[in-house]
């Protein structure tokens, strides 16, 4: 069995995970998001030194996990893009030295097809042809998934500004809440009363793209409310819940369009705000009454980890496709293709020899 170490740097999580015939056999995480708190955001130059202080304790501990040593090795798979360049460099850099010093091969990966791979280490095998949707920090995406490993994804649709969380860390800022947004705004929410505030639902009219999203203006629409609203003391928990039933409402609704339109029996509900406590509930309860197999990670591989780079990483080892030279370079804007960053290859027009610059 060919054992694949998985490297994750895009962000400000230093990601290392161990998988071998779609099983997780160990996965680390690092997170430098404390030190980002106080900006409100995440620092690229604190990440990118973080990510070089984690990397290899991370990749030892992953390691001990797993119960094996550098030797048992066969592929290392490291995130190419997108991301923060210099974060991404950091884990792209480690991933072409663990390969060249193991003479192994090195796969430079999509991160985005990280977060959808990773649902194989729970839930077996992708099927044949599904639906994904994928909602992070940085992208939201409607896709057509066939074999990732080999198969060009399709985009049915993507964000025209913010991405789902963005909004949710911007929304998050507005109401006086920490940074991560995400989270925050989840756990707020529960005391909060969804139906108290109709945000718009972006997008969703019968003359719009269909799926296709857009944030922005449900941003300023909470902004707008807020400002609107100075006179008493914020209903935070209110707002926070009637803005996350929109987000969920939107993204299930055109999920589920996306499924029916293209004859796919399961949807693929994958990245951070896949995490989101009602953006699963109401995936779950719309997939059942529709007839659709929902397939979500459970909420610690939804967000970024080292484990979802493994798991692209296997898949294309065990489909036999020819690995990337080790003078590949990062792209902090790589658009999703296909697992490997340059999209899918045909291992019959090989990218060069193994584990060289050559
Ligand atoms: O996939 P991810 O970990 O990183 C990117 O690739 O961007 O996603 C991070 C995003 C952040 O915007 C964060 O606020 C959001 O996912 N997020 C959540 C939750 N947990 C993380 N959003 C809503 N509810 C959550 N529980
Ligand atoms: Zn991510």
């Amino acid at each position: 069995m060919t054992i694949v170490l998985g490297i994750e740097t895009s962000c400000d999580e230093t990601g290392v995970g161990i998988v071998a015939g779609g099983v997780l056999l160990g996965d680390a995480l690092a997170t430098s998001m404390d030190e980002h708190a106080r900006f409100g955001g995440v620092v690229p130059e604190i990440a990118a030194r973080a990510h070089l202080h984690a990397i290899t304790p991370m990749v030892e501990h992953a390691l001990d996990q797993a119960g094996i040593g550098f030797a048992d090795i066969d592929a290392v798979a490291a995130t190419a893009g997108p991301g923060l360049a210099t974060a991404v460099q950091v884990g792209l850099a480690a991933g072409k030295a663990y390969a060249l010093s193991l003479g192994v091969p090195l796969y430079g990966v999509h991160h985005l097809a990280g977060h959808a791979a990773v649902d194989i280490l729970e839930h077996g095998p992708l099927p044949a042809r599904c639906v994904a949707l994928i909602v992070s920090g940085g992208h939201t995406s409607l896709l057509l998934i066939g074999d990732l490993a080999r198969d060009p994804v399709v985009h049915l649709g993507d964000t025209v500004d913010d991405a789902a969380g963005e909004a949710f860390d911007k929304v998050a800022r507005l109401l006086g809440l920490p940074y991560p947004g995400g989270p925050v705004i989840d756990r707020v929410a529960r005391d909060g009363d969804p139906n108290a505030i109709a945000f718009p639902r972006p997008m969703t009219g019968p003359h719009d793209a269909p799926y296709r999203f857009s944030f922005s203006g449900l941003k300023t629409a909470v902004a707008r409310w807020v400002e609107q609203h100075t006179d008493q003391p914020l209903p935070v928990a209110d707002v926070a819940a009637s803005f996350q039933e929109a987000v969920a409402d939107t993204l299930t609704r055109k999920a589920l369009a996306a499924c029916r339109d293209h004859q796919a029996d399961t949807l693929l509900l994958v990245g951070g705000v896949a995490a989101n406590s009602r953006v699963r509930g109401l995936a779950e309860e719309r997939c059942a009454a529709a007839g659709i197999r929902l397939r979500v990670p459970s909420p610690r591989l939804c967000t970024d980890n080292g484990a979802m780079i493994a798991a692209v990483g296997d898949l294309l080892v065990r489909a036999d496709v020819s690995p990337d030279r080790l003078d590949l370079g990062p792209d902090p804007s790589a658009v999703l293709r296909g697992a490997l960053l340059h999209g899918p290859r045909d291992r019959r027009q090989p990218a060069g020899a193994r584990g060289t610059f050559a």
